[in-house]
């Protein structure tokens, strides 16, 4: 075998006049007559391999048969190109191998789209997407992927964290999603659950005294599919004993930090920024602000209480919010065809309408302009800080339907208007969010996180009088607007775990039919105990510039959660079923 001296990104004028060996797929080909080239590519890059005359007939006959996508290896001379022949583009492309041996390993087929050539369409792409990673685009993102585990990996070992491995088939743990099942042969009618995260896994390890623990684990959530979810994901998940909020935060900064050093390029200033929950539902409609930009929500109820438009008066009578915000250029920007756009835009989250209003030089312009008398118009620049050439944008509604409308419209202007520079990247905390939420289809209280987070201690009084108003020691990290992790202090005493479990609608059987492990743990000197969990694909997909989850995963499911490529989900042998003991009507 012609086995390599080099790779295919690797030479340059250094090594004029050196044998070596290149092993590679054919990326292009061009037959000059006497001259043939040939584009060699590994994951390493591309150098230009070349067959002359003197080689002999049949050795360039060889190299005439080869077409994309076969796997050769070439033995030849480093030789430097012919002046003005140099590709710039190329590390290599100084040099070229005037070959003297030539190795088919393997023929191809005509793939089915070029590997350099244009983006084909995702159906394609995922249905051969063992040639989909051969695309240089893609093969840049997984050696990213990779660097980033190591740098988890290191600083995480660095900071005194042992990796660990938890069961894969355990039982189900509630994260709010629902469980992947895995039927068992030996028990008729019982099953594993596919974890969600290794949440009770890694408390457990804390109650054994282990201290510190990381994982980077496969999660696994049957829920429905977006641009930045997949049912199989990765975490990084994190355990620290003896600990308070602060502590968790302050350790994963580290970890940030390093992160940001090496795939943001910039030395971050510690600490990050921190929300309360409820500052930034006010601020920015959403528990994940996106800090590249301002715009920021502001409330304009007393303005409008000064104004004549029969809108904002009903909406005080019904007691609505009436929020608004402040679109830099967006006056000059938009047309009166792209705001009846923006009205159905906020519109497709319940808004009932959009009041509008351009900033001119001295007034406020637009169809309601008139109720606002000079006064209002005036405090409603400032409030807003609105300059000539902006616009203003209010909904009146629902404090729920004034966060959505108003959150999405200002992620929809901030990209429209570039508000941003999108390869810049804003970190924060939002903290100290509600223990639980009321859900009316089940007509109970579920956990915000989930059901083994500690609230805070001065609200623990209220989980008997005023559970909804309970706020949890709970911390998501967000950057660029997207949630990029999690976490909680945990119920180290068995008496607040049980209070939870029974808030949540839990009989004490029930709680210790499904977790008597952690609460019979709990009893056996459980340290006070915290984590939280980092989406690996997430931070891949932001640091690769990508807005599709996708892209960060190699073998990543559609969003119908099917793999195109092996047909997964796929059907079995009634022989198999029967073996788990599963019924099927035949
Ligand atoms: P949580 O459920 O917040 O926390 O998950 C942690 C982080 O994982 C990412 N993530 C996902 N990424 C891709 N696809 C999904 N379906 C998906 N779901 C979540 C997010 C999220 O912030 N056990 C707790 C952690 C803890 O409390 O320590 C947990 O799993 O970036
Ligand atoms: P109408 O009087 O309903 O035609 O509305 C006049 C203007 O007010 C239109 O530009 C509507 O989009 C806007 N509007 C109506 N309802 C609301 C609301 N709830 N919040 C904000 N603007 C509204």
């Amino acid at each position: 075998m012609l086995k390599r001296t080099h790779n295919c990104g690797e030479l340059t004028t250094t090594h004029v006049g050196q044998s070596v060996i290149l092993n590679g797929w054919v990326d292009a080909w061009r037959d000059f007559g006497g001259l043939v080239f040939i584009d060699l590519r590994d994951r390493f890059g591309i150098t230009q391999v070349v067959f002359e005359p003197d080689t002999g007939e049949a050795l360039q006959n060889a190299a005439r048969e080869l077409r994309a996508e076969y796997v050769v290896g070439v033995k030849g001379t480093v030789a430097p190109r012919l002046a003005g022949k140099e590709n710039p583009r190329l590390a290599t492309g100084a040099i070229e191998v005037r070959v003297t041996e030539l190795e088919v390993f393997n023929e191809s087929k005509t793939p089915p789209f070029e590997i350099q050539g244009a983006e084909p369409n995702e159906e394609l792409r995922l249905t051969y997407r063992f040639l989909d990673l051969r695309r240089p685009v893609l093969q840049k993102v997984f050696l990213l992927r990779h660097r980033l585990a190591q740098v988890m990996r290191n600083t995480m070992s660095a900071m005194g964290f042992l990796e660990f491995e938890t069961p894969m088939l355990g039982r189900s743990t509630p994260e709010g999603a629902r469980d992947f099942l895995v039927p068992s042969r030996l028990w008729a009618g019982h099953f594993y659950a596919l974890p969600q995260s290794p949440q009770l896994y890694k408390q457990l390890l804390m109650v054994s005294g282990y201290d510190r623990y990381f994982q980077i684990a496969r999660c696994f959530r049957d829920e429905d599919l977006r641009a930045n979810r997949q049912p199989e994901f990765t975490e990084l998940d994190v355990e620290m004993s003896f600990v308070e909020f602060e502590d968790v935060i302050g350790t994963m900064e580290h970890l940030i930090a390093a992160l940001a050093k090496e795939f943001g390029g910039e030395t971050l200033s510690l600490p990050l920024p921190r929300f309360d929950y409820h500052d930034a539902m006010e601020r920015f409609g959403v528990d994940r602000p996106d800090l590249r930009f301002g715009a920021e929500i502001k409330d304009l109820a007393d303005l409008a209480a000064l104004t004549s438009f029969g809108v904002f008066q009903k909406a005080a009578e019904q007691g609505h919010r009436i929020r608004g915000l402040c679109a830099p250029g967006g006056g000059t920007h938009y047309s009166r065809k792209d705001l009846e756009g923006l009205t159905e835009f906020v519109g497709s989250y319940g808004a009932k309408g959009l009041v509008w209003l351009k900033v001119e030089a001295e007034t406020l312009t637009g169809p309601t302009a008139k109720f606002f008398p000079a006064e209002v118009q005036t405090r409603l620049r400032q409030r807003l800080d609105a300059k000539a050439g902006d616009l203003i944008l209010i909904v009146a509604d629902t404090q729920a339907v004034t966060h959505q409308a108003l959150a999405n419209l200002r992620i929809r202007i901030g990209a429209e208007l570039k508000l941003y520079d999108p390869r810049s990247f804003h970190y924060s905390w939002v903290v100290r969010f509600p223990l639980l939420a009321w859900d009316p289809e089940e007509n109970r209280y579920v956990a915000e996180h989930h059901p083994f987070t500690m609230p805070l201690p001065e609200d623990l009084h209220l989980l008997d009088s005023d559970p909804a108003k309970v706020r949890a020691q709970a911390y998501d990290l967000v950057v660029n607007g997207e949630e990029c992790g999690g976490g909680t202090i945990r119920c180290h005493d068995p008496n607040i775990q049980s209070k939870i479990f029974s808030l949540l609608g839990l009989t004490p059987e029930q709680a210790e039919e499904k977790f008597g492990f952690l609460l019979s743990a709990l009893r056996y000197g459980a340290p006070p105990h915290g984590g939280i969990a980092l989406g690996v694909d997430r931070l891949v997909m932001l640091y690769a510039g990508l807005t599709n989850i996708r892209d960060c995963i190699a073998f990543p499911k559609t969003a119908k959660g099917t793999d195109l490529m092996t047909g997964a989900p796929g059907t079995v042998d009634l022989k198999q079923l029967k073996e788990l003991h599963v019924r099927v009507s035949e």
